[in-house]
């Protein structure tokens, strides 16, 4: 039998992302242009520098690149996945016009793609989609949200919690930026690395939300706390290997009172979800923090606390790339949730 190929495209932050998938979930070719060092002397993400270096990809051939790659025509495909969000708008309509006008010239039907939903569905690939069965409950932590959600199928979700404030991720990179480290890699990586060789109860962070009953998110707080404790151990000191060790601490204790919270919060929504759903068969931790180490760790053991088998894909996978909105197409295309291709004509006036 003749199984499913589908071009998925991501571009809704900084990495544009490209990859070709099978219905039988072998990955024919991915490509991934990261922007990490273009927007590491900002701050953050810059929308209008991303926009041009999404664009900048697009018209370099990274569609066209991965198709060769994968030895695949445009025209044996089943269907092209694209991001329409949440996202920067910018930067998604690149990849989304792009979709569009192969989807025109080729005739082949779209996909649009939730981008959370891609960060959950790609557990199905990595571990199989006989391991992964609807329900599962996934905890998804990326620079743009933090979600708690009880997926009972493809397009079925139930949220039992979100980030009130900042989201994990975001909270890791600016965390990074006040502690004065290179962000070039990223700042969740290069925070990780740091707290490796600090005390993680060096500094007395809380953790947050402790009294809240509910499985909710907020890092403004601890946020706030890694500031005033910047202020006061390291002040306007640069990075030296005197205020190394201060800093590690700093590091490491956010990182622990940080990861605390997802426990917490992950534990409860275990019980939250076993009462819609008794049958629940994993925990899914996805999203670009979920590639650190001690957050696949802690979790790990909450999963084991509540005897189920942890489902995390593996780190290049759980940071933003083209595999999981291609695959999370497979799984959309076979309930026939896809949109017409756009004419030609249409095409070349969105260009
Ligand atoms: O899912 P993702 O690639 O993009 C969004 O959808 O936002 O997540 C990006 C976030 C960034 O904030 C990045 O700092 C964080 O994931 N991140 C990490 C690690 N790798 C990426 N945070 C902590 N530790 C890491 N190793
Ligand atoms: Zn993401």
């Amino acid at each position: 039998e003749k199984t499913e190929l589908v071009l998925g495209i991501e571009s809704s932050c900084d990495d544009t992302g490209v990859a070709i998938v099978t219905g039988d979930g072998r990955i024919l070719a991915q490509s991934l242009a990261s922007q990490n060092e273009l927007h590491a002397q900002w701050g953050g993400v810059v929308p209008k520098l991303a926009q041009g270096a999404h664009q900048e990809a697009i018209d370099g051939g990274i569609v066209e690149t991965t198709l060769e790659k994968a030895g695949v025509r445009p025209e044996q495909l089943s269907a092209i996945a694209i991001t329409i969000g949440p996202g920067l708008s910018l930067c998604l309509r690149v990849g989304v016009r792009k979709a569009r006008s192969l989807a025109a010239a080729h005739n082949l039907p779209l996909v649009p793609v939730h981008h959370m939903e891609a960060h959950t569905l790609i557990a199905r690939l990595t571990a199989g989609v006989e391991n992964v069965q609807f329900p599962f409950l996934a905890l998804l932590v990326s620079g743009g949200h933090n979600l708690l959600v009880l997926v009972r199928g493809v397009g079925e979700y139930v949220q039992l919690g979100s980030s009130l404030d900042d989201a994990l991720g975001e909270a890791y990179d600016k965390t990074a930026r006040l502690l004065g480290l290179d962000v070039g890699g990223g700042g969740g990586p290069a925070l990780e690395k740091l707290a490796k060789q600090g005390d993680d109860k060096g500094i007395p962070f809380s953790v947050p939300m402790i009294r809240k009953g509910n499985c909710d998110f907020s890092y403004a707080g601890l946020k706030t706390a890694v500031r005033l404790a910047v202020e006061d151990k390291v002040g306007d000191d640069p990075p030296s290997e005197s205020n190394m060790q201060v800093r590690a601490d700093i590091a490491a204790s956010f990182q622990r009172c940080a990861v605390k919270h997802l426990e917490h919060r992950t534990k409860r929504a275990v019980t939250w979800a076993r009462e819609l759903e008794p049958e629940i068969s994993c925990l899914v931790v996805s999203g670009g923090v979920a590639s650190n180490q001690v957050v696949r760790a802690r979790l790990a053991e909450v999963a084991e606390q509540a005897g189920l088998p942890l489902i995390c894909p593996p780190p290049s996978l759980c940071t933003d790339n083209g595999v999981m909105v291609a695959w999370t197409g497979v799984e959309r295309l076979r309930l026939g949730l896809t949109e017409a291709p756009p004419t030609e004509e249409q095409a070349a006036l969105e260009a």
